[in-house]
C-alpha cells in the first residue's frame, strides 16, 4: 500500500538525521539539524613504516570526510615524537605545509611519495609490531587519535607487505 510505503520512509529518513546528528558532536544542540552541512571525519589505513634512523621516522593515513562542509587538518602530534611535521611532495621535492584541506565528501591522502607526516625528535625509536599513538587536530572538528601500526621498513599497503 502506498500510504504504508511512504510512512517508512519518512521513519527511516528521521531515523537518519538522527544518526548523522548524533555523530557530529558539537551542533548548534537546538535541534535545527539537516541542511547546514558539517564535516564527518574518519581515519583509515595508517601506517608506519619502521625507521632506518632513530630520530625521524615517516607516517601514512587517509583522512575521509562524508560530511557536505570541508575542514582543515591544522596539526599532528604524537607521544613517540617530540613534533610531527606535514609536508607534500610535489615534483619530488617536499616542502612542509602548515594544513591541509579535506574537502567536503572527499579525502586527504597521506602515502608512500606523495603528502607524509614527518615524526621528527624521536623519543624512542619504534619497532616492526609496535602502535604508536597519533593526535589529529582540525580546524572545525573535535581532535582524532589514530593508532598507527609499524610496519616493515619496506611496507606497501597495496600488497599487505
Ligand atoms: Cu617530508
Amino acid at each position: 500500500m502506498r500510504r504504508r510505503t511512504a510512512v517508512l520512509t519518512a521513519a527511516s529518513a528521521l531515523a537518519g538525521t538522527l544518526a548523522l546528528a548524533g555523530c557530529s558532536g558539537s551542533g548548534s544542540g537546538s535541534g535545527s539539524g539537516s541542511g547546514s552541512g558539517e564535516a564527518e571525519l574518519s581515519v583509515s589505513g595508517p601506517y608506519m613504516p619502521q625507521p632506518v634512523s632513530a630520530d625521524m621516522a615517516a607516517g601514512f593515513l587517509t583522512v575521509t570526510n562524508k560530511g557536505g562542509a570541508g575542514d582543515e587538518l591544522t596539526s599532528v602530534t604524537s607521544e613517540v615524537a617530540g613534533q610531527v611535521t606535514m609536508h607534500s611532495t610535489m615534483g619530488g621535492a617536499m616542502q612542509e605545509k602548515s594544513s591541509f584541506a579535506v574537502p567536503a565528501h572527499g579525502q586527504l591522502v597521506f602515502k608512500s611519495g606523495g603528502n607524509h607526516l614527518m615524526f621528527e625528535k624521536l623519543k624512542r625509536k619504534p619497532e616492526q609490531g609496535q602502535t604508536v599513538t597519533v593526535k589529529l587536530t582540525f580546524a572545525k572538528s573535535g581532535p582524532l587519535t589514530v593508532e598507527m601500526p609499524v610496519k616493515s621498513a619496506t611496507y606497501n599497503p597495496s600488497t599487505g607487505h
